[in-house]
């Protein structure tokens, strides 16, 4: 079969429409506990973090477009069940106790964790006193969670 430039491309596009239709769960469950982060530690979290690790994820722009809808629909799964900061009390979020050295490390290398993330959405970056407060945060009083 002669397979033309044109033909492959027909049938890309009629793929890419297709995929349009397959249903995707992008849902904010309600959040079973929400601690009480003190401001700004809270504000910062939402900044960097709650698309990924919490219910309150911001669901616009790609993610609803097939197929990248698919990958954002998937990290932010994986992403909730790694550290989940809606169900983040008593020590146990996501799939249970997550210490907070590993949150700092998290933090301190800035946009390397999720790079693709903060190349869509370069607004989420922290700036340097934002990165500092949450770095003081989970080391001290962060620490009895
Ligand atoms: C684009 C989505 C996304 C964003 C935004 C994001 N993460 Fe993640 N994060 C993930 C995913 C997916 C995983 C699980 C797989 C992995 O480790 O890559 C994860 C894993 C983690 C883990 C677990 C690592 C381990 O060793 O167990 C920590 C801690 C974490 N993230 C902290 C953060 C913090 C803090 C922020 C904000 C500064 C943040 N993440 C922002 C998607 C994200």
């Amino acid at each position: 079969m002669n397979l033309s430039i044109k033909t492959i491309a027909s049938w890309a596009i009629f793929l890419l429409i297709l995929m349009q239709f397959i249903p995707l769960n992008r849902i904010n469950p309600k959040a079973v506990s929400e601690t009480a982060f003190p401001e700004p530690v809270r504000k910062y979290l939402k900044k960097a973090c709650y698309d990924c690790h919490s219910f309150e994820t911001d669901w616009t722009g790609i993610a609803y477009i097939a197929p990248l809808s698919w990958l954002t629909s998937w990290k932010v799964a994986s992403g909730r069940q790694a550290l989940n900061f809606s169900l983040w009390n008593n020590g146990k979020s996501g799939n249970g106790f997550l210490e907070p050295h590993k949150i700092r490390h998290v933090i301190m290398h800035e946009t390397d964790h999720q790079w693709c993330y903060h190349v869509w959405k370069p607004d989420a970056a922290l700036t340097g006193k934002e990165q500092q407060a949450l770095l003081d945060w989970f080391s001290q009083t962060g620490r009895k969670y």
